[in-house]
């Protein structure tokens, strides 16, 4: 679990949906790779509260908090809880997102021009206002201290389409437009922001629909690699855009992919 070139030297970091999946691995291989706090956020207490204990388990102090990212209130209040009980956040993974959830497969259901604009909401909620939300809170601790580190989870839904997801599609695409314009906002508080592109990942969203044997190939066969990611594979990429590792990073979107989609 421990990589060699990611320290995150007693900082705070807070990943928000890290209740299971990709967020949780960051949040456990964070404990092991030098941060002072893990906080884990999600919708989901009961998922926070579990792996907070893991982060504990690993020998490194964490909190649970409960919010949804899409409501700026509950966003705000995490945070106020955050900086009285640990200061402010250094590292912000903008991990939640709701590609698993059944909005996805009531929406892919329906053609685009056939859907009905308040099924839109929780897409444009969770995967684009939550990114903005966590962001307004973490900036200005980090511009006071002169360093911070945003990495931002999209997909390659957002970079190359999916056919079926529209709107989650232009979420993800969004974030990646609105992380290149905070990047130069802020680049010169010492804060860097980067996008991570994911494509298909074994977590408890996809594992089900990856255990059919003739389901799994015909996906895969659009891999060069030809195995879906692991939620480890994102965290360290996650990691190493939110250590000094990559001090020198700042504005871009990484593909963690296993080759399924080549240009950027
Ligand atoms: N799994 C994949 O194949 C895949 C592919 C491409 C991109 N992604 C992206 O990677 C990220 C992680 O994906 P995953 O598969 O690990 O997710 P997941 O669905 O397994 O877990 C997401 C977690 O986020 C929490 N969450 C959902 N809405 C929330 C909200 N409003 N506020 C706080 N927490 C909330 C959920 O309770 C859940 O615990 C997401 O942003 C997703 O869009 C995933």
């Amino acid at each position: 679990m421990q990589n060699p070139i990611i320290d995150l030297k007693g900082g705070t970091i807070l990943i928000t949906g890290a209740g299971q999946g990709v967020g949780r691995s960051v949040a456990l291989k964070a404990a092991v790779n030098g941060a002072g706090n893990v906080v884990v956020n999600d919708f989901v207490l009961e998922r926070a509260e579990a792996v907070a204990e893991e982060v504990r388990a690993a020998g490194c102090s964490a909190m649970a908090l409960q919010a949804d990212v899409s409501d700026h209130h509950s966003v705000r209040e995490m945070f106020d809880q955050v900086r009285k009980e640990v200061g402010g956040v250094d590292v912000l993974v903008n991990n939640a997102g709701n590609s698993g959830t059944s909005d996805v497969y009531a929406l892919r259901a329906v053609p685009f021009w056939e859907q009905d604009a308040s099924h839109w909401q929780p897409f444009l909620g969770v995967n684009l206002f939550g990114v903005l939300h966590t962001c307004r809170e973490a900036i200005p601790d980090m511009r006071d201290r002169g360093a911070g580190r945003i990495v931002n989870v999209i997909s390659d839904a957002g970079r190359v389409g999916d056919v079926t997801l529209e709107v989650y599609s232009g979420a993800k695409a969004g974030v990646a437009g609105f992380t290149r314009a905070i990047a130069r906002a802020v680049g010169r508080f010492g804060i860097t922001a980067n996008c991570v592109s994911l494509a298909v990942m074994k977590t408890p969203t996809l594992e089900k629909k990856l255990a059919d044997p003739e389901v799994y190939k015909k996906m895969m066969a659009s891999y060069i690699l030809r195995r879906p990611g692991e939620p480890e594979d994102a965290a360290n990429m996650i990691l190493m855009l939110g250590s000094d590792a990559s001090a020198w990073v700042t504005g871009q979107t990484y593909p963690v992919n296993g080759g399924f989609s080549l240009a950027l």
